[in-house]
Order: C-alpha cells, then sequence, then structure tokens
C-alpha cells in the first residue's frame, strides 16, 4: 500500500487523547528519518503549516529552521503572531524575512488576477529558495500536506496556486500530518499548545489579501484593506456561529462621499461572508443588522481612505467566493 493511503484501521483524532499518542508516533518517525540532520520548513503561520512547526520543534528542536515570509498580503496581526509563538513561545529557530517592498514592487500595475497570482507565487518560491541557499546543511524539507490535498490534488488549492519548489532544492520530504484530515490536525495543534486563534482559523488563500484587493494594488489601498478586514473579522467573529468564511475585499473603484459640506472620492469595503462544505458552492450569510451597522459604523470611523461599506449577498454560483 502507498504510504500516501490512509489506513482503513486509522481512528479519527478526535480527542486530545488521541492527538498525544499520534504526535508521540509522529515524534518518533521524525526523528527516525531525521537522525541529526537539518529541516527547512515554509511557515505561513496557516493552520497546516503552524501544527507540522510545533510537532517538528516537539521531535527535533534547532534542528528545525521555519522561514515565514511576509510578503505584505498577510492579515493584519499575522507576522507579528508567528514571531511571538514560534520563535518567543517555543523557542523556534525562526528566520523572518521581510519581504514587503519585493513584492509590491513587482505587483505595481499589475490587475490581472492569474497574473498577480503568478507573480505572488513565484516570488515567494524565489525569495524561499534564496534563504534555504543562505543555510549551510540542509537535507529535508518539511510540508504541511495535508489527507485532502492528496485526495483532491486537482482541487481548489491545486487549481489556483502556482509553483513548487526549484528543482535545485532537491530536498527529501518530511510530511508528518499527511494521512490527517482538516479537523485532526486542528486536533493535534490544539494539543500540541497552539492558540485557538491558529488552530482554528478559516480558511486564507495563498495570494492572501492581493486578491481582495481588487486590480492593481497600491499600498494605501492595501492598507485600508488590511484594517477594514481586521474590522469585519473581529466582529462577525463574536456571532454564536461564525460563517465559514468571512472577510473584507476593496474594489479599485471609487465613489462619492461627503464631509464638512464638501465632496470628497474614496473607497468601498466590500464585507463577505459564506457558509460551504467544499468551497465548490457557497451560500451568502445572512447577517444580523447589529452587526452589518457596528462594521460599517467602525470602517468609516477607522479606515482611512473608505466612505462607503457594502455587503456582498452573493452566492456561488454564479459569484466565487473569493473577488479574484
Ligand atoms: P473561489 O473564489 O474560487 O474560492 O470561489 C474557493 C475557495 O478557495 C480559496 N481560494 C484560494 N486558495 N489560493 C488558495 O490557496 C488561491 O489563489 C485561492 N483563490 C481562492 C477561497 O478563499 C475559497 O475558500
Amino acid at each position: 500500500m502507498s504510504d500516501n493511503v490512509r489506513p482503513e484501521s486509522m481512528k479519527r483524532i478526535n480527542t486530545a487523547e488521541l492527538a498525544e499518542a499520534f504526535i508521540n508516533e509522529q515524534v518518533d518517525a521524525v526523528r527516525k528519518q531525521v537522525g541529526d540532520k537539518k529541516v527547512l520548513l515554509a511557515l505561513s503561520g496557516g493552520v497546516d503549516s503552524s501544527v507540522v512547526a510545533a510537532l517538528l520543534i516537539r521531535a527535533i528542536g534547532k534542528q528545525l529552521t521555519c522561514v515565514h515570509v511576509n510578503h505584505g498580503l498577510l492579515r493584519k496581526g499575522e507576522p507579528e503572531q508567528v514571531i511571538k509563538v514560534f520563535r518567543d513561545q517555543m523557542d523556534a529557530n525562526l528566520v523572518y524575512v521581510d519581504a514587503v517592498d519585493r513584492f509590491l514592487d513587482k505587483l505595481a500595475g499589475v490587475s490581472d488576477p492569474e497574473e498577480k497570482r503568478k507573480i505572488i507565487g513565484k516570488e515567494f518560491i524565489d525569495v524561499f529558495a534564496e534563504e534555504a541557499k543562505k543555510l549551510d546543511g540542509i537535507e529535508f524539507l518539511a510540508q504541511g500536506t495535508i489527507y485532502p490535498d492528496i485526495l483532491e490534488s486537482d482541487g481548489v488549492k491545486a487549481h489556483h496556486n502556482v509553483g513548487g519548489l526549484p528543482e535545485d532544492l532537491d530536498f527529501e520530504l518530511v510530511e508528518p500530518v499527511k494521512l490527517l484530515y482538516k479537523d485532526e490536525v486542528r486536533v493535534v495543534g490544539k494539543t500540541l499548545g497552539l492558540p485557538d486563534n491558529m488552530v482554528y482559523r478559516q480558511p486564507f488563500p495563498g495570494p492572501g489579501l492581493g486578491v481582495r484587493c481588487v486590480g492593481a494594488i497600491t499600498r494605501d489601498r492595501l492598507e485600508s484593506l488590511r484594517e477594514a478586514d481586521a474590522i469585519v473579522r473581529e466582529e462577525i467573529g463574536k456571532l454564536e456561529q461564525t460563517p465559514w468564511q468571512y472577510f473584507a475585499v476593496i474594489p479599485d473603484m471609487q465613489s462619492t462621499g461627503i464631509k464638512d459640506g464638501k465632496r470628497y472620492m474614496g473607497w468601498a469595503v466590500v464585507i463577505r461572508a459564506i457558509n460551504t462544505v467544499d468551497a465548490v458552492t457557497a451560500e451568502s450569510v445572512v447577517l444580523p443588522w447589529e452587526t452589518l451597522r457596528t462594521i460599517r459604523d467602525r470602517v468609516i470611523a477607522e479606515v482611512p481612505g473608505v466612505n462607503r461599506v457594502l455587503w456582498d449577498m452573493s452566492d456561488k454560483p454564479v459569484s466565487t467566493i473569493e473577488w479574484e
């Protein structure tokens, strides 16, 4: 049987006890595979790579080097949290790469969504490969592959994400959670002591805010999106039942506002909240007016350059979840 097939006898990991047993098993397996060699991991701060990082820190400590590339398209507070959790709390070897200018310079003036994705994907690989080459003696590459990635290698994620590593970085792979479903990865992450907002975070596309800052990305509009998105997530996150995915979008258009009797042009922020099972179809979530009103008031008061707040009530199909 291929080691990419989940054995039928494998129990669903849904308790801390089962997660602890799984972690112990993987710690042994990783130590056996890696020996005293060094391992590299691209740590985005998403659920899968974070859980792999925490697991490998437990297994091999400083033999692991995590590289966190800040491409400027992450959500508010994310790079800071990666540093706090992994460097400060877990004492990991963490290389933080501030590549914000590099990405935003490459993206300047580019409005086609697939072109934007390609640039972000390629640039990410280039930055990661450059960092890898600076490090001596790496022989293994850890990845947060999970079982749905194997089952749906032609699914949404694969369809959207561009790339793979360059061939001259030919490392042996370490993929300790590749037979786990997402809910199991979360239980393992929680058992490893990762914070809830990291373990239970909603899906976030690889190109990040890049596909939510519609059209050609500008730094000021991107910053306004990041602020508005934080408000949208904070307020919708207070609901008893949170939607599957909820975020802000900032279209590449302006409309008229009025302040102190003067007309001026400003951006519109769009609120998007959907429920779905598999992201192939999705239903717009009916949000309480209270929540919408609070978001509107906060966005207008707190986010520079925004003078209008809209709610996207479209279902998929025909509207995709993301705007690009
Ligand atoms: P769409 O917009 O196609 O999105 O309805 C379906 C799901 O896929 C996510 N998505 C992406 N994920 N890279 C990713 O890793 C991407 O380029 C990308 N584009 C969309 C989207 O957030 C939704 O959950």
